[in-house]
C-alpha cells in the first residue's frame, strides 16, 4: 500500500516545526514515517536552500531563478526521498510543498500561476499531497513572533511587509479554493489544542 503523504503550510512564524516534530514523534509509536522539509531534504537540496536563504546575497533572484530553484531542490527530493517512501507505505511529512511556491512566487512575487503549475509538474509528476495543514496567523502575530528570535532574518524573511500580506492572502485563497484538502487552522491557539486539532484530523486519513 502507498503511504500518505502530508504537508504543512504556512507564513513565517506559525509554528510548523513545532507541529511536525509533535505530529512525528506522535505517529512514530505505531506507524513508518518521515519528516522532511522543502527546500532541504537532501544533500544537494540542503545546497540549494542555502543559496536561496541567504541574506548576504545582495544582486536580486531574477524571478524565474528563484522559481527553478525551489523547483529544483523540490525535484530532488521527490526523487530520492518522498517517492521511495510513499511506494514504501511510509507517512510523510513534509515541512512546505508546492502551496508555498504558490503562495510566496505567484501571489507574493508575481509569477504566473501556470509556469509555477508548469515547471513544478516535472518536479512532482503525478504525486500530491493527501492533506494539508495552513497554520495561520495574523501578518502582525507573524512578524512579532521573527522579530523574538535570536537569530537574524533569511532572504525570504527580509522581503516586505506587503510582499508577506500578498503571501498570507495568497495561502488563504488557496484554502478557500482547495477545502477538501487543506485544512485551515489558526496558530493563534497554543500548541496543544493545534497538535490535538491536527492528530484528530489525520486519523480521519490513517
Ligand atoms: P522555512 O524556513 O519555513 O523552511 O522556509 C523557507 C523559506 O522559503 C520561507 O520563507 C518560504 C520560502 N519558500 C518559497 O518562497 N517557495 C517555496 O516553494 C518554498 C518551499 C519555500
Amino acid at each position: 500500500m502507498e503511504g500518505i503523504f502530508i504537508t504543512f503550510e504556512g507564513i513565517e512564524g506559525v509554528g510548523k516545526s513545532t507541529q511536525i516534530a509533535k505530529v512525528y514523534e506522535y505517529l512514530s509509536k505505531d506507524y513508518s514515517v518521515i519528516q522532511v522539509r522543502d527546500p532541504g531534504g537532501t544533500e544537494i537540496g540542503t545546497k540549494i536552500r542555502e543559496v536561496l536563504l541567504d541574506p548576504s546575497i545582495k544582486e536580486p533572484f531574477a524571478m524565474f531563478t528563484e522559481l527553478f530553484l525551489y523547483a529544483a531542490s523540490r525535484a530532488q527530493l521527490m526523487n530520492q526521498v518522498i517517492v521511495p517512501a510513499l511506494r514504501n507505505g511510509t507517512i510523510v511529512l513534509c515541512d512546505r510543498f508546492i502551496d508555498s511556491t504558490i503562495a510566496y512566487q505567484a501571489y507574493g512575487a508575481g509569477v504566473p500561476l501556470a509556469d509555477v503549475h508548469q515547471i513544478n509538474c516535472q518536479a512532482i509528476g503525478d504525486y500530491f499531497p493527501t492533506r494539508t495543514y495552513l497554520l495561520d496567523l495574523s501578518l502582525k502575530v507573524s512578524q512579532k513572533r521573527l522579530s523574538q528570535r535570536s537569530m537574524g532574518k533569511d532572504r525570504m524573511e527580509q522581503k516586505s511587509l506587503k510582499f508577506h500580506d500578498r503571501v498570507r492572502q495568497g495561502y488563504l485563497k488557496l484554502a478557500e479554493e482547495n477545502k477538501e484538502r487543506i485544512k485551515l487552522i489558526d496558530a493563534t491557539k497554543n500548541k496543544k489544542t493545534i497538535f490535538q486539532e491536527i492528530v484528530q484530523d489525520l486519523h480521519t486519513y490513517i
